[in-house]
């Protein structure tokens, strides 16, 4: 039998070397050495990593690449943002959404994403992110997973026609329950729509993944409201709670009783590196906090844990070049994750992990598996931290999708090498 794709000499993730993958009509067929068969297509990954694609969880897609529009975020606060969003709302086409979308998920995958949960506002009788995003989640499906969060910007219960809104979402085929339980007027109000919308989202046999205290306030608690509900109503590990920012400003006694509950609650935790290293504390004198869930904590307790994006040239960010790597590499220095084996587990942040929140099927490298991969230009995980190393070849459904030349400087220095590469 031909195969579609060999690729040969592949260093995998776990460390195994000289490892050749071999794919079929889509999927995995063999991974192990010294396959001989014959292929349409073999790539000589020369003992560089190949690791199954990046994954997002966490991205506001109908925001991404508007910088600007109409104007700049000047306070850089979380709370400018939401209001800049708001004037952007009323004056973007389904079109202007679709258009930024399709360009950021061509740099999506150009950057080895694989799959992209995006949060979608709903606060807006239009619909129109809701309409658009479905359309790029249909256009997009050959070559990126997009999964759908039904996201109440202004509150479920604080926008008068969020609920309805959100219901609407939910009917034209939105995949997941979104909240915001801190921007809701009153901390009852917050915990009151972390109940209401778990209890829809169980209804309807959907995932949950809320914002929730994104805040600096100690006292922004609505994760403890989340993980009760998780449990009460038997949602274990298809809750997640992202950004969890306030944990960081908390107490630790607090905290002691916290981390447990969430652990038995199997929440999963999306911290966004980039974006809360830039939010928050912006109210803070010297020294100022960090404002990043507690990471290392979360961890050691056996949660699981996937880095978002959250931005990218947004009212909220203004950097950005959908790279999962770069997110890998500022989780890592903000949660001083600086052992070998953190180091490594920050790239499971961004791929494994990320997938299992997602709840992605066939995931992974191994026989079986859909045979979407990456070659990066690195020899290990933690290289390819170090470098957010160039994604060489990017394969989906065991054909070539993207391809990127090594970053290879040629020198003009008298007396040493005439060329230098990062990765040797
Ligand atoms: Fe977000």
């Amino acid at each position: 039998m031909t195969l579609d794709l060999l690729l040969k000499n592949a260093t995998l993730p776990d460390g195994q070397t000289g490892v050749d993958i071999a794919c079929t009509d889509g999927l995995i067929t063999a991974v192990e050495r010294n396959i001989t068969a014959d292929a349409k297509q073999v790539i000589d990954a020369a003992g560089q990593l190949v690791s199954p694609p990046f994954i997002d969880p966490h991205l506001h897609m109908d925001a991404t690449l508007s910088l600007g529009t109409p104007r700049m975020n000047v306070s850089g606060t979380l709370l400018e943002g939401i209001a800049l969003w708001g004037e952007l709302k009323p004056v973007q086409s389904v079109d202007d959404i679709m258009a930024r979308a399709l360009r950021y998920c061509d740099l999506a995958v150009s950057m080895g994403i694989g799959a992209i949960r995006s949060h979608v506002d709903i606060c807006d009788d239009a619909l129109t992110g809701v309409t658009a995003l479905l359309e790029v989640r249909k256009q997009v499906a050959p070559y990126l997973d997009l999964q759908l969060v039904a996201f109440p910007q202004d509150g479920v219960f604080r926008d008068p026609t969020a609920q309805k809104n959100l219901i609407r979402a939910l009917d034209m085929g939105v995949d997941v329950v979104g909240g915001i339980p801190h921007f809701e007027r009153t901390m009852a109000e917050g915990a009151a729509s972390v109940t209401y919308l778990c209890e829809l989202a169980a209804e309807r046999g959907l995932r949950v993944d809320m914002h929730c205290d994104e805040s600096d306030d100690p006292h922004s608690r609505h994760v403890e409201t989340l993980a009760y509900e998780t449990t009460r109503l038997g949602m274990q590990g298809r809750v997640a709670g992202s950004h969890l920012t306030s944990m960081h400003s908390m107490d630790n006694y607090y905290v002691s009783k916290l981390i447990p509950l969430m652990a038995e609650a199997e929440l999963r935790v999306i911290p966004n590196p980039l974006i809360n290293i830039m939010l928050q504390a912006r109210h803070d004198s010297y020294p100022k906090r960090r404002g990043q869930t507690r990471v290392p904590e979360l961890k050691a307790a056996g949660l699981t844990i996937g880095f978002g994006s959250d931005c990218m040239m947004d009212p909220w960010y203004s950097l950005g070049k959908a790279d999962m790597l770069d997110v890998a590499h500022m989780g890592l220095h903000v949660g001083q994750l600086s052992s070998r084996a953190d180091m490594a587990w920050c790239f499971e942040a961004v791929t494994t992990n990320s997938a299992k929140i997602m709840g992605l099927e066939g995931y992974g490298l191994a026989k079986g598996c859909k045979a979407n991969m990456v070659l990066l230009h690195a020899k290990d995980p933690i290289e390819a931290i170090r470098l957010r190393a160039t994604r060489l070849v990017v394969i989906r459904a065991g054909a070539v999708i993207s391809r990127t030349p090594p970053a290879i400087a040629a020198l003009g220095l008298a007396g040493r090498p005439a060329q230098i590469d990062p990765a040797n």
